[in-house]
This record gives structure tokens, sequence and C-alpha cells, in this order.
């Protein structure tokens, strides 16, 4: 075992530099191979056997450029049924390689193979990939990385070097155990034991000096770093000491640029930041912490890693940053509010103006009656007061083959009774209705969304991730949404475009996006716990009438049911 003694780390440095490699003329193709399997993994004092892709944890990074197409052989060696989502890729006709299972596809079933083929069209920045079935992204994850085209600067100052900084948990026991008895109890699985920087807890956890990622910095340069959420269950805050950061580009979307000492990162996210390494050359912790709104429970721990200036011994003692207290609604509130679409002639912002479908979702947690669970209650969620049933075949080839009874196209505009939704605590007990139920949605038509939080059991902020889109975050409020007043004060110009929203606690975020997609996508709160509850839901966008408007046939290995 590693002695506990956070002053003499040795062996720390694990640098994550990605040079600008060198550019191809032409799209190119890039193959994967993804090898699912377990390997044993050591972190707080604990081994234990993990999922992992090729071994590696967090897995390998996916580098391409924008226009290229990547091919990626997953084939699974683990004892779990997989599938893998690329997430925030839109999977243009193409749900196929999308990922979720039971939604685009059947899982890849132990010692089989699949291979997800895809091109990533007019996308560039930072995305990532993850298990999409059961909690197995709990190990499962990595970093996508697109560069602009060849020979098309970033909309902001080149970088020197830049790094990924991959943000997880971490659970002493094996997650899918812990699910399966949480399940059988009815109640909230256990917290996880650590957060982690790049798969690493740092030194603030017992036997963590030698796992701490360390990224070391000459100074005067500036850095990249390509922050993502990889956490299953918790929005966190991240800084780092003495240095702020500059913001420039979220879910892979350009932003307007602006600095800030913290950021809040919800699960499903992505932020690229700028650093400049201009402080006194010294040990710098980077820090993440969760932001807890709900009053449900406490989790505190916080990750760091180092931000190390050349020729700086070990021996120096990192400083911590200040981050916001873990309720502080009101910086969460404040740093959406300064999120901004670029929006310059290159990279506009195509917001739809005019709206064909106006959809209004409540968000709804509660404690149901469970007569078959051991504490004879159970957690249960909703949007519009359904909980959603996943279905034991892919619901894309149900929409493509057209085979019936596997979900209804029901999936209510807005919730069966209007109530204060904000308001004081009703009664946590749901009563919801179950169902695979869609809501279908033609071809080009613009939608509007708005996700109204409720108080069922505790208000509590909710990353809402779309998959097959991005879209545009038109306004953002407090309380119950106003359907005469508040669209007056909708962005419309440059609002923030991305693939995953947290929308505030107590609160609700209005989003727009044109359906030029057609196929099924899963829309769902990325926070594990509530997902695996049933808050959920699935769009079918029919195909249009145009030649390239339908969804493609599917490929040959698509894993059979
Ligand atoms: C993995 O670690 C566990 C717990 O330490 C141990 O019992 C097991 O033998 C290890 N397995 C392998 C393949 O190393
Ligand atoms: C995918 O990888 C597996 C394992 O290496 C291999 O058997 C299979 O042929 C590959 N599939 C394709 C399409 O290359
Ligand atoms: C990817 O692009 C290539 C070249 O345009 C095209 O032939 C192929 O069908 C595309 N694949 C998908 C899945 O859209
Ligand atoms: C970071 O930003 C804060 C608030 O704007 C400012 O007070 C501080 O001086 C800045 N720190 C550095 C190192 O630039
Ligand atoms: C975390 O919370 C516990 C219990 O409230 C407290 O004792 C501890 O000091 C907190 N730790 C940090 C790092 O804030
Ligand atoms: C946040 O927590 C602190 C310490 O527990 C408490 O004093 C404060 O009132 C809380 N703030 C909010 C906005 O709930
Ligand atoms: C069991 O359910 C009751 C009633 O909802 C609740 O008050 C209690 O806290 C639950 N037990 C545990 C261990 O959570
Ligand atoms: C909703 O509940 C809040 C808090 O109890 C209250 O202040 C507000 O007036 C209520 N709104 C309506 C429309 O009843
Ligand atoms: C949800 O549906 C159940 C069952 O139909 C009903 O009893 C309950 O009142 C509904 N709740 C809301 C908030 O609409
Ligand atoms: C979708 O509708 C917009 C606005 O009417 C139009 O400009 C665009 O060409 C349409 N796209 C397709 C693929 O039909
Ligand atoms: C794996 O997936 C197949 C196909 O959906 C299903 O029949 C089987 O029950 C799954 N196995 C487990 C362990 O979930």
């Amino acid at each position: 075992m590693a002695k506990c003694n956070i002053f003499s780390w040795r062996s720390l440095f694990l640098f994550c530099f990605v040079g600008f490699v060198s550019r191809p003329a032409e799209a190119a193709v890039k193959k994967y191979q993804f090898d699912v399997q377990v390997k044993n993994v050591s972190r707080l004092c604990h081994a234990k056997p993990i999922v992992t892709v090729n071994g590696m944890f967090p897995g390998p990074t996916i580098y391409a450029r924008e226009g290229d197409r990547v091919v990626v052989n997953v084939t699974n060696f683990a004892q779990y049924n997989m599938s893998i989502h690329w997430h925030g890729i839109k999977q243009f006709r193409n749900g196929w390689a999308d990922g979720p299972a039971y939604i685009t596809q059947c899982p890849i079933k132990t010692g089989h193979s699949y291979t997800y083929d895809f091109n990533i069209t007019g996308q560039r920045g930072t995305l990532w990939w993850h298990a999409h079935i059961s909690w197995l992204r709990a190990t499962v994850y990595g970093a996508i990385v697109i560069m602009p085209k060849e020979g098309t600067p970033f909309p902001f100052p080149q970088p020197y070097r830049e790094a990924n900084i991959i943000l997880g948990e971490w659970w002493n026991n094996d997650v899918e155990e812990i699910v399966k008895q949480a399940n059988k109890l009815g109640l909230p699985p256990t917290m996880s034991d650590a957060h982690t920087i790049n798969g690493k807890p740092g030194p603030l956890f017992p036997c963590s000096e030698k796992y701490t990622f360390a990224m070391e910095v000459e100074q005067g340069k500036t850095y990249l770093l390509r922050i993502i959420n990889a956490a299953l269950n918790d929005e966190l805050f991240f800084a780092i000491a003495g240095h702020n950061m500059t913001v420039v580009e979220i879910d892979a979307l350009y932003t307007k640029p602006f600095t800030t000492t913290a950021l809040l990162i919800a699960p499903g996210q992505t932020t690229n930041v700028l650093i400049q390494a201009t402080q006194v050359p010294g040990r710098y912790f980077m820090a993440a912490r969760p932001f807890m709104d709900a009053p449900l429970s406490i989790d505190n721990k916080t990750a760091t890693a180092i931000l190390q200036y050349k020729n700086i011994p070990n021996t120096v003692l990192p400083i911590l940053p200040q981050l916001p207290a873990p309720n502080d609604t009101a910086f969460a509130l404040g740093y959406g509010a300064k999120l901004r679409s670029l929006n310059s002639p290159q990279f506009p912002a195509n917001v739809p103006i005019n709206v064909d479908h106006h959809l209004f979702y409540t968000i709804g947690l509660g404690i149901n009656p469970c007569p078959t669970c051991q504490n004879g209650t159970q957690f249960a969620a909703s949007l519009n007061n359904i909980t959603f049933v996943m279905p034991q075949v892919g619901l894309l080839q149900a929409h493509y083959f057209n085979l019936k009874g596997v979900f209804t196209t029901d999936f209510p505009d807005r919730p069966p009774m209007p109530f204060n939704y904000t308001g004081a605590p009703l009664t946590a007990n749901l009563g919801t209705t179950l169902g695979t139920r869609l809501s279908k949605i033609a071809f080009n038509s613009t939608v509007e969304l708005v996700l109204q939080d409720t108080n069922l059991l505790t208000v509590e902020s909710h990353p809402f991730h779309l998959h097959g889109f991005n879209f545009f975050v038109v306004g953002t409020g407090v309380g119950n949404f106003d359907p005469t007043k508040d669209p007056a004060k909708f962005n419309l110009v440059d609002p923030p475009e991305r693939n995953t929203i947290g929308v505030p606690t107590g609160g609700w975020s209005a989003i727009r996006f044109r359906a030029d997609n057609p196929g099924v996508w899963f829309m769902h709160c990325h926070l594990e716990f509530h997902t695996s509850l049933g808050l959920k839901m699935a769009f079918v966008v029919e195909n249009g009438k145009g030649p390239d408007q339908s969804v493609l046939p599917p490929p040959k290995d698509l894993p059979p049911c």
C-alpha cells in the first residue's frame, strides 16, 4: 500500500499534452479499436476490478478533425452488456451510431462486436464518449477532441499546449452491485467514495498521493484545458488556485470569451478554457467539488490535480483554490447568465425564431409506495408525470421497421394538471403513470421546450441532455415559467448553444432547436440516479421528403436483442 504522505509524491507526472498533430490534406478516416475489458485498478487504498476500454482509465481519447469519419470497433470482453454513446456528436440520419441501449440499439453482448461508424459534420471542439447502459459509464468514458478544419484557427488566441481534464467519480465497491442493492431497498445508491480528475482523486484522499494528475506549465505561456464532467451524479465547481480561466467553448460550441475564477459544469457538459501561466512559479491545485443544491445529501469531497510550473520541485506545497460554497445557487445562476454564443459571421447562432411546437415538461422527483422494496417505498421520477419505461428492443429499430406495440407517440406536450410547480413542497408521492411514450416531431420543424423544475420532493438542479441535436438556451429563470411574461425576455440573438443544460434549482430553462435530424433521440437527466428512476423520454423525428432526409439503413452488424 502506498504511503499517505502528501508532501512526498513521486512519479506523479502524467502529461497529457496533445500537440497540434500534422495536418492531413483531406478529411480522413480515424479508426479505433475499443476492447471493453475488466481490469484491476487501485485507488484509495483498494484494488478492484473495473470495466475499461483497452485497460485504460479514463479510456482512450478519440482525436479527429471536423469532417472526418470515425470508425470504432467496440468489442465486448466484459461480463456486462455494453453500448457506447458519442456524447454531443449529432449523428445526422445515423442514430444507429448514437449508442443509448434500447433507444438506438440493443446492447453489445459479451463476446460480440459492433462498429460505430459516423461522420463529424459541422462540429469542432471537446466532446466525450461513455457507456450508455446501466451505470457502467462510472468507469467507461473518455474524451473526444475534434480539431477545426485544416487551416482554420481557433477564434481565440492559439494556446501553446492543451490538456484534457476529465472529472469523474470513484466507488470503492462494484457500482453495478451498489445499484442492484439500492433498487432492492428502494433507496438511492450510496455516494461515490471520491471525485477524480483524469481518473485520479488527488492527495486529499487516503493513499492517493501517487494518484494525482499533474500538468507542467511554462511561465508566460497560454494553455487550453478541455474540461469534461464525466461524473455520474454531481454537478461540479472547478477552479485553479491563483489562475483565472477564460471560457471560450462549451459542448463543442464557441462562446464569447469571459474570464471567471471558477466554473460550474454539469454531468455531460464540456467547457474549454484558456489559462495563462503568469503567476509566481509554483504549484497550484486545480480542484473540483459538487454543487449541492438539494438538501438530500452532503457531498463535499474535493478532487485535486496540480498545475506545476517548470523546474519547481515537488516539495513545494500546493495552494488550494477557493471554490464557491456547495449551496451557492447564486453563483450557479450568475455563471449561467455569462454564457453566450460566439455568434460570429463564421459561427452564427441560428436560433429558431418561429416555433412550431411549444412543449412544457415538468421534472418530477418523489417517493412512491413499493410493496416489493425492503423499505416499502422507492424513489421515482417523471417528466409530465410519466415515468419512462425502457423497452426490450431498440426504439430506433421499432421506428425504422415499424414494429407495433413497442412505444406510443402520445407523450403529452404539457403536464396533466397545472400546479404551483416550485411552491411549497407538495406531497412527495408522484403517483406517476408508467409508459414508453415518445413525442413525434415533423422533420425540420422547430421546437421550444420549457423544462420546469418542481418541488415535489425538493427543488434541485437537473442537467438535461438531448441526443441528436444541439439546442439554444433562450431563457432561464427561478420559480414558475410564466408563458405570458417570460418569452419577452428570451435571448434570440446569442444564447448559449449546447447539448446539456443544467435546469436551475427551483426554476426553468427554455431551449429551442430545429428538428432537422430524423430518428429517435433520447432526452434525459444526466444524473444517472435520476435517469435510472425514469427521468427520461425520447423524440421521434419523422423523415423528410427530400432524398437526404430519412434515417439511413441500419448497419449489418447492429446488435440484435
Ligand atoms: C484484483 O484485485 C482483487 C482485490 O484486490 C484480487 O482479489 C484479485 O485477485 C485481482 N485480480 C487480478 C486479475 O489481478
Ligand atoms: C472488431 O474487433 C474484433 C476483435 O478484435 C474482431 O474480431 C472483428 O473482426 C472486428 N470487426 C471488424 C468489423 O473489423
Ligand atoms: C459519411 O460521409 C461519407 C462521405 O461523404 C459518406 O459516404 C457516408 O455515407 C457518411 N456516413 C454516414 C454514416 O453518414
Ligand atoms: C481573477 O479575477 C478576479 C475577479 O475578476 C480578479 O480580482 C483577480 O485579480 C484575477 N486574478 C488574476 C490572477 O488575474
Ligand atoms: C465537508 O463536510 C464535513 C461535514 O459537514 C465537514 O466536517 C468538512 O470539514 C467538510 N470538508 C470540506 C473540505 O469542506
Ligand atoms: C449555505 O450553507 C451555509 C452553511 O451551511 C448556510 O449558512 C447558508 O445559509 C446556505 N445558503 C443558502 C443560500 O442556502
Ligand atoms: C424508508 O421510508 C420512509 C418513508 O418514506 C422514510 O421516512 C425512511 O427514511 C426510509 N428509510 C431510509 C433508510 O431511508
Ligand atoms: C406558489 O408558491 C409560492 C411559495 O409558497 C408562493 O409564494 C406563490 O405565491 C405561489 N404561486 C401561486 C401562483 O400560487
Ligand atoms: C400523476 O398521475 C397520477 C396517476 O394518474 C395522479 O394520481 C396524479 O395526481 C398525477 N400528478 C400530477 C402532479 O399531475
Ligand atoms: C428547414 O427549414 C428552414 C426554414 O424554413 C429552411 O431554411 C431549410 O432549408 C430547411 N431544411 C431542410 C433540410 O429542409
Ligand atoms: C443483455 O442484452 C440482451 C439483449 O437485450 C438481453 O436479452 C439480456 O438479458 C441482457 N443481459 C443482461 C445481463 O442484462
